[in-house]
């Protein structure tokens, strides 16, 4: 992966699962957390999507919007969508739940922008290198998802602030 240019002003963001329902829109809601909680929210374009469309158009999981919720997450506005060509090109980051994901959108991704897309644990790899498919687990399941995702979103801002400073530094 490559650091945003260090000019552009919004670090453009998007998270990917399979169904935009669980995993995704709930690395979204955490990372936008972190990025609000540290006053960098006008720095920031967020969004989800998922490689499959079945679910378009859908709230979140309520499994993952209440999880969301204990933890002062509020993910119910999320609305369900399937990535679409433009958002290789638009976002900087595009983060992978599994291996599944990542080769799905590899497929998909015009060469131009694979350096964009990597594996959200490879911001956590001491956690596992997957975020595991929630939708048929039980309540841990979706805990679980939300630890990795804590770990791995506070570690990705950390990368991309240290990243934008030193290029900053640099300019
Ligand atoms: P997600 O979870 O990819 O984390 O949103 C899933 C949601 C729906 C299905 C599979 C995974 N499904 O098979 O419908």
């Amino acid at each position: 992966m490559t650091a945003p240019d260090s000019t552009v002003s919004t670090v453009k963001v998007l998270f990917v699962c399979l169904g935009n329902i669980c995993r995704s829109p709930s690395a979204e809601g955490v990372f936008r957390k972190y990025v609000v909680d540290a006053g960098l929210e006008s720095r920031f374009e967020i969004d989800s999507a998922g490689t499959l469309d079945y679910h378009a158009g859908e709230r979140a999981d309520r499994r993952s919007e209440r999880a969301a919720q204990r933890r002062g997450i509020d993910i119910s506005k999320h609305r369900a969508r399937q990535i679409e060509p433009h958002d290789f090109e638009r976002y900087d980051y595009i983060l992978a739940m599994d291996k599944s994901n990542l080769s799905n959108l590899e497929r998909l991704c015009p060469a131009a922008h694979r350096h964009k897309l990597a594996l959200m644990m490879s911001f956590a790899p001491a956690l596992g290198d997957e975020v595991p498919d929630p939708y048929y687990g039980d309540g841990t399941a979706f805990e679980n998802v939300l630890d990795m995702l804590e770990d791995a979103c506070r570690n990705f801002l950390t990368h991309i602030v240290e990243k934008q400073l030193l290029a900053s530094l640099k300019a």
